[in-house]
């Protein structure tokens, strides 16, 4: 049976290429952020979602969605407690699947606690600052600074996924068990 009384945290895969590691990193940080936040958390790839470049024929503010693939993610959307945005960083930004995702949808980002956890060679800062400025824009209520995962060139395999993305991401536990813990002082149950 689900525990309905414990919060709900969904967890975005931002990167939907056919061989990745965002869904490596998410899995590895799932079971940290449910204990720090005390939540449940249910990992969302965007790659299995599988929406189209935004289709809506209205503006998504409006909120009058027409088709089946957008309800589906609005109801995804708003039946999170808290969301956290897993990013790598592509070119100095974040990836273009992300920002469909973002833009299909309007007033259920409204005050939704989140968090952002950015990866790369080198942390993925500029994907994660820049995710932050679009999601402060439509008013996520972002909390925490951005966790930023360093992926050294060595934890690739040979396949070109995560040879083990647990270690890669033990050393970054404390940061997001504080950063969960700042996410979970700010969810607003969904009835
Ligand atoms: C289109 C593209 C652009 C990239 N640009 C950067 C970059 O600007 N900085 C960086 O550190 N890594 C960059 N990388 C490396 C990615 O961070 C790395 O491939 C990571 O595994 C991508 O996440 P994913 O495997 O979940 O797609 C880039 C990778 C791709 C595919």
């Amino acid at each position: 049976m689900t525990d309905t009384t414990t919060p709900l945290i969904r967890i975005i895969v931002g990167s939907v290429r056919p061989v990745r590691v965002g869904d490596q990193i998410a899995a590895a940080v799932a079971e940290i952020i449910a204990d720090a936040a005390d939540a449940r958390t249910e990992i969302i790839d965007l790659a299995d979602l599988n929406l189209p470049l935004l289709d809506e024929p209205r503006m998504p503010a409006l909120g009058d969605y027409q088709n089946a693939h957008t309800k589906e993610w609005a109801d995804i959307v708003s039946g999170s407690d808290g969301i956290v945005f897993v990013t790598p960083q592509y070119n100095a930004g974040y990836p273009a699947s992300l920002k469909n995702a973002i833009d299909y949808l309007f007033a259920e980002w409204k005050d939704k606690p989140a968090l952002i956890i950015s990866y790369g060679g080198h942390g993925g800062g500029m994907s994660g600052a820049q995710l932050r400025s679009v999601l402060d824009f439509i008013g996520l209520d972002l909390v925490g600074d951005n966790v930023e995962i360093t992926l050294p060139r060595d934890s690739y395999g040979p396949d070109w996924r995560l040879v083990d993305a647990q270690a890669v991401v033990a050393p970054y536990t404390e940061e997001l068990r504080t950063a969960a813990r700042a996410l979970d002082r700010s969810l607003v149950p969904q009835s």
